[in-house]
């Protein structure tokens, strides 16, 4: 099968500020993006860090929770690299993420996290990721916090040339 030299950009957003992040890559890079979309949308509550019983709280405690997605279906047979971009939720990838992950066939891709956060920063996360599936091909990644179009050029175009 042929592959392409752009990539695909996947991500989860739940209140916007990845999803931006994700366009301008997009963008800079003439690649594909991809949402993660919920099969039951996060609803604010849901995102209630204060309360230990909100979705969110109750999956991020429990590692097996794969929450599941609308749509299963994304090809990523015709790409090399794939930008995985997140909102850090305590300290990890959101567990929707692990379900995209074991849901396509990623093996030989490059794998490209990015995330925003609220000051976290997204080592711990990347970390989390590669232990959880060391056969996968995993870069370092670049937190995204308020980053400018031009900083974000120079790291995508980075990331691609390596290729
Ligand atoms: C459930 C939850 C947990 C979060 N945990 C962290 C955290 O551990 N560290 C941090 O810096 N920000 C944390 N945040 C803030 C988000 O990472 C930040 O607002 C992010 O930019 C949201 O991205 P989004 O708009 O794409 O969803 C958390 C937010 C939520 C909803």
């Amino acid at each position: 099968m042929q592959t392409d030299d752009k990539p695909l950009i996947v991500y989860f957003s739940a209140t916007g500020t990845t999803a931006k992040a994700a366009r301008t890559i997009a963008e800079i890079t003439g690649g594909t993006l991809y949402e993660i979309v919920p099969q039951q949308a996060y609803t604010s509550d849901d995102l209630d860090w204060n309360n230990r019983q909100s979705r969110s709280s109750m999956e991020m405690n429990n590692p097996q929770a794969r929450p599941a997605l609308k749509d299963t279906k994304t090809n990523v047979a015709a790409c090399n690299v794939i930008f995985i971009g997140y909102p850090i939720w305590w300290n990890q990838a959101p567990r929707i993420v692990n379900t995209f992950i074991e849901s396509h066939d990623l093996k030989g891709k490059t794998l490209v996290p990015f995330a925003t956060s609220g000051g976290s920063g997204i080592t711990g996360s990347v970390k989390k990721l590669r232990e959880s599936y060391p056969d996968l091909e995993w870069q370092e990644g670049k937190l995204l916090n308020g980053a400018s179009r031009n900083a974000i050029q120079n790291w995508a175009r980075d990331v691609m040339k390596k290729q």
